[in-house]
């Protein structure tokens, strides 16, 4: 699994791996709680406006259809055809009415003032221009409409692999090119204040991965990190056979923090 992917979905022989993983990763627990203090703090309810930018398949749009109900209105917004398309496959078997596009988060097709509130989650990372995506967000949300966005932030990315050092050079090296802005938290307040907007709150939760998904991407890391000579063949093995018995006795421990940021438009 390459994350930096999800910059150009449309080019990947297949988007199946994909939505497998995103699937597992939504189950997270405390990713699921920062979902639900996004809604109440983004302003998701009955009768709202409200668009998910990069939406992926739709996993949140579904459930924020479900809140708007039949008076609200809801659309989702993503680069990628395959998720688009997939999107709507699930919404009609769901029997849900979304507004579903294919576009770029840069050039949102969307009238001024059109939404209560937009939402964003791990999206903005792959973004080289985060702040016209925003700018974009804040154009189409209505005066005082809300935002909401879920990002992580990479240096926080753990692995209880024994050898530190090893694992501080597979981390950086998936700091380095899994996405375009690995420390983006850091720096998203003052970029939503220079866009003129308020009432700023920031949440976080340290994710826990699951077993499985642990195993599988942290084993790419070490791959990834092979591949573009960042640590020898030994090294990998070494990690790949600490990794294998950590998932036997159920013992991998994987964590990264995501931070929730919710604002009032100006
Ligand atoms: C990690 S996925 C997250 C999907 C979804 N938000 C979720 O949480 O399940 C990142 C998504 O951003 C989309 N994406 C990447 N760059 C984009 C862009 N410039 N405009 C719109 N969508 C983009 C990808 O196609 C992908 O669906």
């Amino acid at each position: 699994m390459e994350l930096s992917k999800f910059k150009a979905l449309n080019d990947v022989d297949s988007v199946n791996a994909y939505i497998s993983a995103l699937e597992a990763f939504d189950g997270i627990v405390e990713l699921q709680e920062l979902k639900d203090l996004a809604r109440v703090r983004g302003g998701v309810a009955e009768g709202k406006s409200i668009l998910d930018v990069g939406c992926g398949f739709g996993l949140e749009t579904g459930r924020l259809a479900n809140v708007a109900g039949a008076q609200g209105f809801v659309s989702g917004l993503d680069k990628s055809a395959d998720f688009i398309r997939e999107a709507q496959k699930r919404a009609e078997a769901a029997g849900q009415s979304i507004d579903y596009q294919t576009g770029d988060a840069t050039a949102l097709p969307y009238g001024d003032n059109s939404f209560d509130c937009v939402r964003a989650e791990r999206i903005l990372i792959y973004l080289s221009d985060v702040s016209a995506a925003l700018s974009e967000m804040r154009r189409v949300l209505k005066p005082s409409g809300k935002i909401a966005l879920i990002e992580p932030d990479f240096s926080t990315n753990t692995i209880n692999i024994s050898d530190r050092t090893l694992a501080r050079r597979v981390l950086d090296h998936e700091i380095k090119t899994a996405v375009e802005n690995s420390f983006l938290p850091g720096s998203l307040m003052v970029t939503l204040e220079n866009l003129g907007f308020a009432n700023i709150e920031i949440s976080s939760r340290a994710l826990i991965f699951p077993q499985e998904l642990a195993a599988s991407y942290f084993s790419s890391l070490a791959d990834n990190a092979l591949k573009s000579g960042k640590i020898t063949t030994s090294e990998n093995g070494a990690w790949q056979t600490e990794l294998d018995d950590l998932k036997a006795h159920n013992a991998i421990f994987a964590t990264i923090s995501y931070f929730l940021f919710t604002a009032d438009a100006p």
